[in-house]
């Protein structure tokens, strides 16, 4: 969210360009547009940029080979732990029809992994000005941001797991970086946050998701979807149910949400509001991203 702030204030037609947005996606909803692109499983053709200056940071491809999957389980609603989600709310546990690829073609038609690698003598980076998403600052240029999902994995400052550009960003600057401990099972994966949920989540504010708590303290904010509850603050760790804020009494937050805060092995789940909403939002604006299946 400091990001999208920052961004608001740089970019000018920021602000006019998700107003659009917003309005689109409420069009698509309310035509049932959105619930029939919703239906339809497509694939995003996926880069991974792997920027190092340690053997722990060059993530090796079997991590992001089970990044992938995890992805792919999460989008699908083929995710094991969903068993784990509360009786009251597992009817609401939605299946996205969104799966990910790593891509067998460069921008240049030649053939690759989908996996980038670039030697970098940063020791970490910020969120603040995106250098880990160019060269000149010790990063990694992405492939063009309207035909591929980018993802760069490198060390993150401070205790950031990963952060997102929401649609409607500048191009150049489009796609989710995530910690290298936090991503994919394996490898440099680190409890709690191994289970690959950091990238679902990231993911999930690329196709326009917000967190499920609507980034206020005082219940004012809200995610912009129906069927997920009010709730004054993320959750974190492994809550136990019920946990009541927001005259959200008596099932309280939705911290099984794969949009909270909550330790990778506590988030099992997107709605079928947020589902309608990624997808609509694919329709809207990420129009080149999404190739039919
Ligand atoms: N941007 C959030 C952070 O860096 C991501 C949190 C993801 N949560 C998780 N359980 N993986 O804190
Ligand atoms: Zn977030
Ligand atoms: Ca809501």
């Amino acid at each position: 969210m400091w990001v999208h702030e920052r961004l608001r204030e740089t970019d000018p037609g920021l602000r006019e360009r998700r107003a659009q947005l917003k309005q689109r996606i409420a069009g698509s909803i309310s035509s049932g547009e959105a619930s029939r692109v919703a239906e339809e499983l497509v694939t995003i053709p996926t880069v991974v940029h792997v920027v190092h200056r340690t053997d722990e940071e060059n993530v090796s491809h079997e991590q992001v080979a089970s990044q992938l999957e995890v992805l792919n389980r999460d989008f699908r609603a083929q995710n094991e732990d969903a068993k784990n989600v509360p009786e009251v709310w597992g009817g609401l546990v939605a299946d996205a029809k969104i799966q990910f690829e790593l891509v067998t073609e460069d921008p240049q038609g030649d053939a690759t992994n989908g996996i980038v690698r670039t030697e970098t003598d940063q020791e970490s980076f910020s969120p603040d000005g995106d250098p880990v998403k160019s060269t000149e600052s010790g990063g990694a240029a992405p492939w063009p941001t309207d035909r591929y999902l980018n993802i760069w994995v490198c060390n993150l400052a401070e205790g950031l797991l990963g952060y997102a550009q929401f649609p409607g960003g500048p191009p150049e600057s489009d796609g989710v970086v995530i910690r290298h401990s936090a991503f994919g099972t394996v490898g440099s994966a680190a409890e709690p946050f191994n289970l690959g949920r950091t990238c679902t989540h990231e993911v999930g504010h690329y196709l326009n998701l917000f967190h499920i708590w609507g980034d206020s303290d005082d219940c004012s904010g809200s995610d912009e979807v129906s069927d997920t509850p009010s709730a004054q603050a993320p959750n974190y760790g492994k809550p136990e149910f019920p946990h009541v804020s927001c005259n959200n009494a008596p099932n309280g937050d939705m911290y099984t949400n794969y949009m909270d805060y909550s330790d990778d092995a506590a988030m099992f789940m997107f709605t079928p509001g947020q589902v309608t909403r990624m997808n609509a939002t694919l329709a809207a604006e990420r129009v080149a991203l999404a190739k039919p299946v």
